[in-house]
Order: C-alpha cells, then sequence, then structure tokens
C-alpha cells in the first residue's frame, strides 16, 4: 500500500553500531521497555534493544523496502518475536505504547517529531535523539564516538507529567 508521508523526514542513513549501544544506555533500556524508533531504517535500533535487553518494539519507516529490510534483519537475529516493523508515517503514530523513542533524523524534522512527542507520548518515556537535539527542555546529552572515528552527540529528553 503506498503511504505518502507528510514530509520526507530525513534520508537514510545508518547509526553506527556502537552509537546504537550508546543510545540503548542512554535510554537505560530494559525488558520491561517497549522501544518505537521512528524511520527505523535496517531496524537496528529496535534490534538490538530486543537482542541485547529482551525489549519488545516497533520500527516504522515510510519506505516499504526498509520495513523488508527490518524484518529480514529482525528473523535472521531471531528476534521477530520482540521486533516488529510496519510502513507509517512516524507523525501519524500513536505514540502512547512506547516507554522509549529514539529519532535519527535530520535538525527541522527532528524538531516536528519532538512536537508529536510531547503530544502522543505518556509521561516519563524517554525520547533519544541521534546528532540533533530536543528542543523541549532540558536533555542530557553524551558524546559517543562511532566506529568511523566520527564524534556523536546523542540527546535524552523524558516527557515531563504535564504534557
Ligand atoms: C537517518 S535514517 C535513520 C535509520 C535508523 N533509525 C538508524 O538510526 O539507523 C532515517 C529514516 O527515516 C525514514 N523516514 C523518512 N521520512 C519518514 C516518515 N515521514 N515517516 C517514517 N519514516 C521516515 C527514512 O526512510 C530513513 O530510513
Amino acid at each position: 500500500m503506498f503511504i505518502p508521508p507528510r514530509y520526507v523526514l530525513a534520508p537514510y542513513l545508518p547509526t553506527p553500531h556502537n552509537v546504537v549501544e550508546g543510545m540503548l544506555r542512554l535510554a537505560d533500556v530494559k525488558a520491561s521497555d517497549t522501544v518505537y524508533d521512528l524511520g527505523c531504517g535496517d531496524g537496528r535500533l529496535v534490534i538490538s534493544a530486543a537482542e541485547t535487553r529482551g525489549a519488545r518494539g516497533l520500527g516504522v519507516d515510510i519506505e516499504p523496502y526498509w520495513v523488508e529490510q527490518s524484518r529480514l534483519n529482525a528473523s535472521a537475529a531471531g528476534v521477530s518475536h520482540l521486533a516488529r516493523f510496519e510502513q507509517a508515517d512516524a507523525l501519524d503514530l500513536d505514540l502512547s505504547p512506547a516507554t522509549v523513542v529514539f529519532a535519527y533524523l535530520v535538525h527541522w524534522s527532528t524538531r516536528l517529531v519532538a512536537q508529536h512527542f510531547v503530544k502522543s507520548a505518556r509521561p516519563g518515556t524517554r525520547l533519544v535523539s541521534h546528532s540533533f537535539p530536543i528542543e523541549l527542555g532540558p536533555t542530557r546529552s553524551e558524546s559517543v564516538v562511532a566506529e568511523d572515528g566520527t564524534s556523536r552527540i546523542i540527546h535524552l529528553f523524558i516527557a515531563p507529567s504535564s504534557s
């Protein structure tokens, strides 16, 4: 089915694997969490959360190709029972089931996704952004040196009880 995106939020660019681990650590992902990735690409964030923490997750991508690749990768990793993938526009997704939300987009689209997060996520839900700041309030940020030697900043924001 063709789902027209409201916006193409970012081109495909994978998060390096050690930065994925840094994002899981910053969000303190546990087996009891439900993680969402808004624009999941090859599914690596949701798959790693399942493989290394036993967490359930949902990755969505606007491109059917990446949804299919993610499902194949989850199957190869033996975590299809935990990691689901669907074609959807990230800005239409109900975030209320999530306890952790990941995004690796660009500056303007991180802002749009952050606005959606505030409206849709439950209080206490963690939002972790790779590279681009979350301009919603106080965040905790860390630097991770990626496999390619570049330094990446990752940002954590926690939805307050009033959102
Ligand atoms: C920079 S990649 C990040 C991939 C993955 N999250 C990671 O960190 O490795 C951004 C992804 O967002 C997807 N995307 C772009 N616009 C979207 C939209 N409106 N809804 C859902 N996904 C979208 C792209 O197809 C791409 O796979």
